[in-house]
């Protein structure tokens, strides 16, 4: 108590909520409304996290939580805890170290950073600053050669599994960027292979992937590959039947398609189609270590966190994402104590109750 009066009295933020306040003190008007923003009327981007708030929980009492783990595997990489850092776009508009800082409160926190295609610092870079265990997220531009020297570059860089995104086959509709005038500065990592003409940059993703395409992006390269952006059942059951390693449930942090559901409302639906056959993750409105606890009781694996680190980045640049993820970390072992579960197995989906699960009650 003591503690928390002090750390109010210093400024210092005392949850990931308070971050997004710092973060938005600290960084010029135009870049705060790309970060948080959302598309269209934003109904996807609230729901992403109100839907995590109408799920209660049915904690168990009576279990020795002595000692918690929270620690689990992730395509058979150790981490620390079931938190793992989502893809973003361009953090030198957070920090000027950008996605280095980022890479490198990953690695303190023993955790997988998933690096975006679209990143201000390059692969290369980003390799040589940490030991983090890396992913790379993929963009499929028009022109195919890209895409592979992407890969290729990641791969013998270390990073140890390929993250597709398959729900921007254009960009999402961001009207704070249109607004703004918003403009992007050169994105490293495609700079002189793709026009990096803001307008053209949204013309150049390649809108004609399709489900065959993953065979070709097996075929340059031997890493695993996650699918990003899966939402429904029908989806997840052609994923499982091309061969990924995994599946993230997520609706690009609502910045794509307005109007889809939360992703914490579709991954049960997501999980019992893949049956078991791959690890299913999930991403959007994780604020809390409740949501995560939420999302690991109805059958994710590991949460990925987007907005939190941008935000954390910005405040506070490394030590700021590192505070992030350790707020996240101290909130999911209390809440796994306080529900009456040692480790993140003992956490089940009798563990919580969703809001279909009180309607059908009051039935
Ligand atoms: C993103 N996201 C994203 N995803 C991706 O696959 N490639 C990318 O380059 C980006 N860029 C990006 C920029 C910004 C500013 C945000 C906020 C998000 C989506 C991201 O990976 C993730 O799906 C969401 O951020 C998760 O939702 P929360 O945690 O932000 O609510």
């Amino acid at each position: 108590m003591v503690l928390i009066l002090l750390m109010i009295m210093e400024g210092e933020p005392v949850n990931v909520n308070e971050f997004q306040e710092l973060a938005r003190q600290a960084l010029p008007k135009m870049y705060y409304d790309y970060y948080s923003g959302g598309a269209e009327d934003q109904y996807t981007l609230k729901e992403n996290v109100e839907a995590f708030r109408r799920i209660t929980f049915r904690p168990r009492i009576l279990v020795d939580v002595s000692r918690i783990n929270l620690s689990t595997t992730v395509l058979g990489y150790k981490i620390s805890a079931p938190i793992m850092v989502a893809p973003s776009a361009m953090h030198k508009l957070a920090h000027p170290e950008g996605e280095t800082a980022t890479a490198r409160a990953a690695a303190a926190s023993n955790t997988i950073m998933v690096l975006s295609s679209m990143s201000s610092c390059t692969i290369e870079e980003v390799a040589s600053s940490c030991n983090a265990i890396r992913f790379f997220q993929l963009y499929v531009y028009k022109n195919r050669d890209v895409a592979t020297q992407l890969v290729q570059s990641a791969e013998r860089n270390g990073y140890k599994a390929i993250v597709l995104t398959v729900d921007a086959p254009m960009l999402g509709r961001r009207e704070a960027d249109i607004k703004n005038k918003m403009i992007l500065p050169p994105l490293k990592n495609i700079e002189g292979l793709v026009s990096t003409e803001v307008n053209n940059r949204v013309g150049a993703l390649d809108a004609s992937l399709c489900w065959r395409d993953i065979g070709w992006l097996r075929s340059i390269t031997n890493l695993p590959i996650l699918i990003k952006g899966i939402l429904t059942r029908e989806d997840a059951i052609k994923a499982t039947e091309v061969g990924v390693a995994g599946i993230v449930v997520s609706n690009h942090g609502a910045r794509q398609l307005d109007y889809t559901p939360s992703t914490i409302t579709v991954l049960e639906e997501v999980v019992h189609a893949v049956g078991g056959k791959v690890p299913v993750f999930l991403d959007g409105g994780v604020r809390r270590g409740t949501d995560v606890f939420k999302a690991l009781a109805l059958g994710a694996q590991a949460v990925l966190i987007g907005r939190p680190v941008v935000y954390g980045l910005a405040a506070k640049g490394e030590y700021g994402v590192r505070k992030v993820i350790h707020m996240l970390k101290d909130e999911l072992e209390l809440t796994m104590a306080l529900s009456g579960c040692p480790s993140v197995k003992d956490i089940t989906r009798s563990h919580v109750r969703t809001e279909h699960e009180k309607i059908h009650s009051m039935l």
